[in-house]
C-alpha cells in the first residue's frame, strides 16, 4: 500500500490546522510530524500541545517523527496527544527495546529510523516487534534538502531481511527530499511510505501533487 505523509515541517505554522484539511482533501492518508529538541538535531521544532491542538479535527493517521535525544522520556506525552505511529532513532541515548515496549503498551505503532550513516543491520534486532522502520534519505534536522539516493541499497536490505523473516506487512518509509522526481526510485528500492515536505508544501495544488506522488510511486 502506497502511503504519503506529508511533512508539515515545511508548512505555514500559523495555519497548520488548514493545512492538514488541504493535504487530507488533497489524498493524503498520513500527516508527518517532525518533533526535534536542538540537541539530537540542531532545530527546535513543536511538542506534544500542538498535535494534541491538531487532533481535534484531523481525520489522518499522525506519523509522529521524534528526532530527540530522549525519546523513552516523551513518548507518554505523544501518545496521549493522540499519535498513532511514533518513530525514533536508533542513535538515541533511549534503549530501543523499553521505547518499543513502551509505544506499543502506550497503545501507539512503533517505528524505528535509521539516519544516512547507520547501517541497516543496526535495526535489524527490532524488526519483529515494529511496524515500520524509517529510513533516512537526508542527514535529519532540515526540510529541503537534496535526496540521498545512495540510501537506496538501505532501503533494499532491509525490505529483503523483511521478506526474508515473513514480516510482509512491513511499512519502509523514506524521509528526505522526497518529489516527483524520487519517488519513485525510493518505491523500486522497496519503500511504500513516503514523506515529503517541500515538493508538497509548495505545489499550489495539493491534490495535484499527491496524485503525482502516489502515480510514480506505483511501480
Ligand atoms: C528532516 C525531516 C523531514 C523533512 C522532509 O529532518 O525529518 O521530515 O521535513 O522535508 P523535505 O521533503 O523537504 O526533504
Ligand atoms: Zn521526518
Amino acid at each position: 500500500m502506497i502511503i504519503i505523509s506529508p511533512s508539515l515541517l515545511s508548512c505555514d505554522f500559523a495555519k497548520m490546522g488548514a493545512e492538514v484539511k488541504r493535504m487530507e482533501e488533497g489524498g493524503a492518508q498520513w500527516m508527518h510530524i517532525d518533533v526535534m529538541d536542538g540537541h539530537f538535531v540542531p532545530n527546535i521544532t513543536i511538542g506534544a500541545p500542538v498535535l494534541k491542538s491538531l487532533k481535534k479535527d484531523m481525520n489522518s493517521v499522525a506519523d509522529v517523527h521524534l528526532m530527540i535525544t530522549d525519546p523513552l522520556k516523551y513518548v507518554e506525552d505523544f501518545a496521549k496527544a493522540g499519535a498513532d505511529y511514533i518513530t525514533f532513532h536508533v542513535e538515541s541515548d533511549s534503549d530501543p527495546l523499553e521505547t518499543i515496549n513502551k509505544i506499543r503498551e502506550l497503545g501507539c505503532k512503533p517505528s524505528i529510523s535509521v539516519k544516512p550513516k547507520t547501517p541497516a543491520e543496526a535495526i535489524f534486532p527490532y524488526l519483529e516487534l515494529v511496524d515500520m522502520v524509517l529510513v533516512m534519505t537526508v542527514e535529519p534536522g532540515f526540510g529541503g534538502q537534496s535526496f540521498m539516493e545512495d540510501m537506496m541499497p538501505k532501503v533494499k536490505a532491509i525490505r529483503e531481511e523483511c521478506e526474508k523473516r515473513g514480516l510482509h506487512d512491513m511499512h519502509i518509509e523514506v524521509d528526505g527530499g522526497i518529489s516527483s522526481d524520487t519517488i519513485a526510485t525510493a518505491a523500486k528500492a522497496g519503500a511504500n511510505v513516503f514523506v515529503s515536505g517541500s515538493a508538497i508544501f509548495k505545489a499550489p495544488d495539493a491534490k495535484a501533487i499527491i496524485t503525482e506522488l502516489k502515480e510514480k510511486a506505483a511501480v
